[in-house]
């Protein structure tokens, strides 16, 4: 059957269009499908610890649903910032990093106002830039992924965007920006008064991430998240670390009673298992080593990684074809093969051992 436009249904029904400008989303989200291995959106393969959940029933108890929820967030802020050694007014808590991204864009975004973007990156940046009537400016990245320096600091002469992303380690690429890289973008932004977010979602994957801190002299702000190394995807966490005046731009924006109290205790608690986290982050990073040496003896161009997740390109099957003979062996992973810069790409989440097993021998066999 053929499906009638915004335009045609309006004329007809007389029902409210979207804006012009919103179908910029078209198939971007990961299929969700019920298979037994779940591969492609980089959630850690790990539930909670037992004490955690524990703390977390004897607690929820007590809870005065009845009322709102503390409108900053002041505990879990506060135990964020111990975690990072900040100012808990440095840090701003959302529903997600996306509901992050999101507020920076509402704050800093807009109309007339831009953001500089190198794609292939997460591709939500650019996405909710879109939706908040942002102008996307288009950096570029060389063959390997990084970006081309020399054009970034061009484009912010010629074009001063408000906001400029970089993803640090990049999804769906893997690899970390420089420390070269960020100082000078940020030099530059430093005298056109444009800020620098380094959306850090993987940062405790890598070895070699910025250690570049939130300074008030400086307009840099840090995207975290509690959905891959905290194991809490599905409770939609996340934070930003920042110098105090950009934090209270953001909350200009923020929604009053925007994050729950249920969530705002998971969060404390999550905090009070780092060591607990680490170690998992430790199995991940031996696992994502084994799962790479493997796809690299087969024939597949692989990405060296610093997150959770592999980036790979078969030499001698159509990528899509891969991806759907995964899939009916139960395993699903992300198929990129039709994102900008990407063409014939897969991306793979490093799971559990026994899934990156079934992963691999899967391919193995694909591929024999
Ligand atoms: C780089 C990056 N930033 C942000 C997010 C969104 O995370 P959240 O679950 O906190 O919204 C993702 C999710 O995959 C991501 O890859």
């Amino acid at each position: 059957m053929q499906t009638r436009s915004a335009c045609e249904e309006f004329e007809l029904n007389k029902i409210p269009l979207t804006r012009r400008d919103l179908g910029v989303l078209e198939g971007y989200h990961s299929p969700q499908l019920d298979v037994p291995v779940r591969l492609n959106t980089n959630e850690s393969p790990f539930p909670l610890p037992d004490t955690f959940t524990q703390e977390f029933q004897s607690e929820i108890k007590n809870f005065d649903l009845n009322r709102y929820p503390n409108r900053s967030a002041n505990e879990l802020c506060t135990s964020i910032a111990d975690k990072e050694l900040l100012r808990g007014s440095e840090v701003f808590v959302a529903n997600g990093s996306n509901e992050v991204i999101q507020s920076i864009c509402l704050a800093f975004g807009g109309n007339d106002r831009s953001a500089l973007i190198f794609e292939p990156t997460y591709a939500m940046h650019s996405q909710i830039a879109k939706i908040t009537g942002t102008r996307v400016i288009e950096g570029s990245r060389n063959a390997e992924f990084q970006v081309d320096e020399n054009a970034a600091l061009d484009a912010i002469k010629k074009d001063r965007p408000e906001i400029v992303f970089l993803c640090s380690p990049n999804n769906p690429t893997g690899n970390i920006e420089t420390p070269e890289l960020i100082d000078g973008i940020l030099t530059e932004l430093n005298s056109t008064g444009g800020l620098l977010v380094i959306d850090e979602a993987y940062k405790e994957f890598s070895e070699n991430a910025s250690e570049l801190i939130v300074s008030d002299e400086s307009n840099v702000a840090f995207i975290r998240t509690f959905s891959k190394v905290w194991s809490l995807a599905g409770i939609r966490l996340g934070y930003l670390l920042a110098p105090e005046w950009c934090i209270n731009m953001i909350k200009t924006v923020s929604l009053p009673y925007h994050l729950d109290s249920v969530k705002q205790r998971v969060g404390i608690l999550a905090l009070k298992h780092e060591d607990e986290m680490r170690r998992k982050v430790d199995e991940i990073k031996k696992e994502r080593k084994k799962v790479f040496d493997a796809l690299v003896s087969l024939p597949l161009k692989v990405w060296p990684s610093e997150a959770n997740f592999l980036l790979f390109k078969p030499e001698l099957i159509d990528a899509y074809k891969l991806w759907e003979e995964l899939l009916e062996e139960g395993i699903l992973i992300r198929d990129c093969s039709s994102w900008e810069g990407l063409g014939g790409c897969l991306r793979v989440t490093i799971g559990s051992k026994s899934e990156n097993d079934t992963f691999l021998n899967a391919v193995r066999k694909i591929l024999k």
